[in-house]
Parts: C-alpha cells; sequence; structure tokens
C-alpha cells in the first residue's frame, strides 16, 4: 500500500517509495521572485490535494512527492539548507555533457492511472500557476516488460525492503533530515535509429545485461565502458552503495522525441553524483557511458525531498530565524514532544504567520 510509516522521530516520509505505479507526470517549476510565502503555504496543502483526487479511486494509489531546489530553498526558509542540497553539478566529459538547468521544485506524480496524475498536476497548476513557470512536464509510461523505449528492462537492480529504504532516505547519521530524502533528475531523448542500426550483441555490450532475458552479463565479461559497471559504487571496504530508481518512457511520434525520463533517489545524493560522474567523466576518464553515444541529456536537477511534516509546518519560529543550527536543533526537539503539546504549539506557530492552521489540523489526525 501506500501507507507512510512515522519514524521514531514522529515524523513522516513523504512517499519515495511508491508501489509500482504505470504513469507518472514529473513537473518542474520555477517560482517567481516575490511568491515565495505564497508557494510554501501551498506545499503544506499538496497533500490534501493528493486525498481529493486519490480518494475517488483509491485502489489506483496516486501519489506525489514534493521535491525543493537549493535556489529556491534559500529564498523561501530561514532554516539552513540540508546539508547536501547545492544546485545540480554539471558534468562535463569530452564527449558528452550533463547539463544543470532550471527548476526550484519538482513534483514525481505517480498512478496506476495517468488520469489520476493528470488531475493533481491540473489542480497543482490550478493553485499556483499564476506564481511559477513550469519548465519541464514529462508524461511517463511504464512499457512492454517494465522496459526502457532502447529495449532493456529498466529497474531489475533496484534495491528493495529494507535496503531501499536504507538507500532512499537519509539516516539517523544526519538528525535535521532523517526521513528526508535527495532526488536527482534527468530527461534523456535518445538517437533511436542509431540505437537500432546496432547489432542486439553491441546493445546488449553497452549495458552489461542481456536484452531478451534481462539476464546480467557475468562479471568478466562485461566492458569497461558499460552501463552496469560504472553505475556499480562500491567503497574501500567492498560496501556497494544504491540508489532507488524510477525512470519512465516517454515520446511523440509526431516530433520524434523517444526519451527516458530518469529519476533516482538517495539518502546520499553523492552517490548519485558519483554515477553520473563515471557515466560523463568516465571510470577511469574517457571511459564514458556507452549508453550516452545514443542518449542527450537536457535536463538536470537537485531536489531535497523533505518530510510530509516539514512540509506542512516547516517550524520557522523566531528561534529558527536566528539561522544557526542550534535554532534548528530547538525546532526538531520540538517535533518530538506529546502529540497534544505539539498541535497546540503548532496552532499558535501556524497562526502567528497568517496561515489558516491547516497544518496542524492534518497533523493531530495523525
Ligand atoms: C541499471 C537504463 C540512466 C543508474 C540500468 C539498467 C537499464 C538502465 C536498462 C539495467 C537494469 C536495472 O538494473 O535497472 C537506463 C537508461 C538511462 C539510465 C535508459 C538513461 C538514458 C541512468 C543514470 C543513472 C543510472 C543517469 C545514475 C545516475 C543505474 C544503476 C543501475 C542501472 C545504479 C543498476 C546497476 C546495477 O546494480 O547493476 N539502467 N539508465 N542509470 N542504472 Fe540506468
Amino acid at each position: 500500500t501506500v501507507q507512510n510509516v512515522a519514524l521514531p522521530n514522529g515524523r513522516t516520509p513523504q512517499h519515495v517509495l511508491g508501489p509500482p505505479a504505470p504513469s507518472a507526470i514529473f513537473l518542474v517549476v520555477t517560482v517567481h521572485p516575490g511568491a515565495e510565502a505564497e508557494v510554501k503555504d501551498f506545499l503544506g496543502d499538496v497533500s490534501g490535494l493528493v486525498r481529493t483526487v486519490g480518494f475517488r479511486s483509491r485502489e489506483d494509489h496516486l501519489s506525489c512527492v514534493t521535491g525543493i531546489g537549493a535556489l529556491l530553498w534559500d529564498r523561501m526558509y530561514s532554516i539552513p539548507r540540508p546539508a547536501q542540497l547545492h544546485p545540480f553539478i554539471e558534468q562535463r566529459g569530452d564527449t558528452h555533457t550533463a547539463p544543470s538547468t532550471p527548476g526550484d521544485i519538482l513534483f514525481h506524480i505517480r498512478a496506476r492511472r495517468i488520469d489520476l496524475c493528470f488531475e493533481l498536476a491540473r489542480l497543482i497548476i490550478g493553485e499556483i500557476g499564476s506564481s511559477v513557470d513550469v519548465v519541464d512536464e514529462v508524461h511517463g509510461f511504464r512499457y512492454f516488460d517494465e522496459r526502457d523505449i532502447l529495449g532493456f528492462v529498466d529497474g531489475t537492480e533496484n534495491p528493495e525492503d529494507q535496503e531501499a529504504i536504507d538507500s532512499a532516505y537519509v539516516g539517523p547519521e544526519d538528525p535535521d533530515c532523517e526521513g528526508g530524502s535527495y532526488v536527482i533528475v534527468q530527461k534523456y531523448t535518445h538517437e533511436m535509429k542509431d540505437w537500432e542500426s546496432l547489432s542486439v550483441e553491441d546493445q546488449e555490450a553497452a549495458f552489461g545485461r542481456h536484452k531478451l532475458s534481462d539476464m546480467e552479463f557475468d562479471d568478466d565479461d562485461k566492458a569497461a565502458n558499460s552501463h552496469l559497471i560504472l553505475n556499480t559504487i562500491e567503497d574501500e571496504d567492498g560496501t556497494e552503495h544504491k540508489i532507488v530508481r524510477d525512470n519512465m518512457v516517454f515520446g511523440s511520434v509526431e516530433s520524434g522525441e523517444y526519451g527516458t525520463y530518469f529519476i533516482g533517489y538517495a539518502g546520499d545524493p553523492s552517490v548519485t553524483e558519483q554515477m553520473l560522474e563515471n557515466m560523463f567523466i568516465g571510470d577511469p576518464p574517457g571511459t564514458y557511458d556507452r549508453i550516452l553515444d545514443f542518449s542527450t541529456a537536457e535536463t538536470g536537477n537537485l531536489f531535497y525531498v523533505p518530510t510530509q511534516d516539514f512540509l506542512e509546518d516547516p517550524g520557522e519560529d523566531e528561534d529558527a530565524a536566528t539561522d544557526d543550527d542550534t535554532g534548528r536543533a530547538e525546532v526538531l526537539a520540538e517535533d518530538s514532544t506529546e502529540p497534544a503539546d505539539q498541535t497546540a504549539e503548532e496552532a499558535a506557530r501556524d497562526t502567528s504567520d497568517g496561515s489558516l492552521g491547516i497544518g496542524s489540523l492534518k497533523r493531530s489526525r495523525q
């Protein structure tokens, strides 16, 4: 199910680890200068919109993950930026580049039906359309047998269960951000004619997996520039570091644009960044990912995905406005007090910032 479990610290993560969803809409928006306060209020209401739309067909598991970019964070919150939130790092290799493109907020909308995704996207833009520009909108779908448009099964090696939780969410090592996540997105388009002119053997060598059966090559048979070799990240003691991907296919026969929308969640975004460096620069440098000869990264963004509680109540009271770590720690400490105290506390805070206290009503229902 899409029910989220509260963390020991009482906070509830967003639905980063959604159930399998054949449809998705990726909306990336930039926020107009001066509209930060309005947008901040709205972010606390997104979960209400998800309930409004999703309840009409609960078995279709509508969910929405909201991510916030580094530049907007600094404009919108007085609380310091999460430790690893920064603008997307461009990767400029000798042959291929992963550009960093504008984007303040990501809405990653998933469901079993595209109409639910579309209705939610429509309502979101209906609410904040005059405060934002939609800089990218991709309607993604699952293709046959979970394959990407290049014809390979995509997602097989995603971590599952506890390993997925450990990979996707920030852990207790960063108490301020525990239960949050970092997400990197890139829109890729593919040179389909060139790709299809390769033999199946050459295509398989580019990934390091067999096309029909999805069987992984033996390690000795994987090419140094294969997608699998470059995306396997191990530290010195042999521990593998994983991310949680949920790529989708998109395309248009009219424009001839065929693509993969890459999305990777990680508790530690430097893992995804290392993968990107390996893919574009190469490991060793020069040995860049063979699939890039047929794929162009059109966009690139890094967002932080706060907990649901943070979206509904960032906890920016006078103490937090001091912008120091002590202020932040006090705010978090309040979060773990008795629920009754918490609600009273929040109600006071919500009214003082002029909002309707919707955050505290939602919280008191938990
Ligand atoms: C694996 C496709 C971009 C990270 C795979 C696999 C496919 C695939 C077919 C093999 C099956 C699987 O385990 O999922 C693509 C396509 C991309 C793309 C079509 C865009 C053009 C990326 C990017 C990253 C990435 C940008 C990281 C920043 C990974 C990882 C694996 C993987 C970590 C699993 C490696 C393993 O443990 O074996 N990808 N991918 N991919 N990809 Fe990608």
